[in-house]
């Protein structure tokens, strides 16, 4: 485990209602960190968890990658998340997954809208600055690629326990 990050582990999710999504800050768009947390508290969503600065770690990227393999940007791919520092969080809200999708915008950055993060931080289709998950499953899948089911606060893991079905 990398011991150069903060993590919190005060949580302001409402296992009852809310939902969670992980997002990644790309190293590329690391300075911008500040702004990125900013926007997302401001459109209502929570931050409970998060790791920064975090160097994510070939091994890590290929298996975060995964259905990727083979396409003609995965080598690029594997190297741009991996050149530098990144930032890893979790977001919880109401329909975090739907909600952080669209302050995100679209995977390519030049047909982001005005206000989404990869329209003000991102550059292109690869250099999109921010990451975040597709669906409850994905989000589940890619926290626990960056923490152990022990370290994440009870409330969270109840909530991941919802969305795939099992009981809690
Ligand atoms: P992300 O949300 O991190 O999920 C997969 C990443 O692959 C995506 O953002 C982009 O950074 C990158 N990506 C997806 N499609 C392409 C593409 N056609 N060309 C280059 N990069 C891509």
């Amino acid at each position: 485990m990398q011991k150069n990050y903060h993590s919190r582990m005060t949580t302001m999710c409402d296992s009852s209602t809310s939902e969670i999504s992980l997002g990644i800050v790309k190293p590329h768009a690391y300075e911008h960190r500040q702004e990125i947390e900013w926007m997302i508290h401001e459109s209502g969503l929570s931050i409970p968890v998060k790791k920064d600065p975090y160097r994510i770690s070939r091994s890590t990227a290929e298996k975060h990658y995964a259905v990727h393999k083979g396409m003609p940007f995965y080598e690029e791919l594997v190297k741009m998340i991996t050149e530098g520092p990144a930032e890893i969080m979790l977001v919880c809200g109401e329909n975090a997954i739907e909600r952080l999708a669209k302050l995100t915008g679209p995977t390519d950055s030049r047909k982001a809208a005005k206000g989404t993060i990869r329209h003000r931080f991102g550059d292109n289709l690869m250099y999109n600055a921010f990451h975040r998950s597709d669906s409850r499953e994905s989000a589940r899948r890619e926290a626990l690629l960056y923490w152990e089911e022990s370290e994440l606060p009870e409330e969270i893991m109840n909530i991941f326990d919802r969305g795939s079905g099992k009981p809690v």
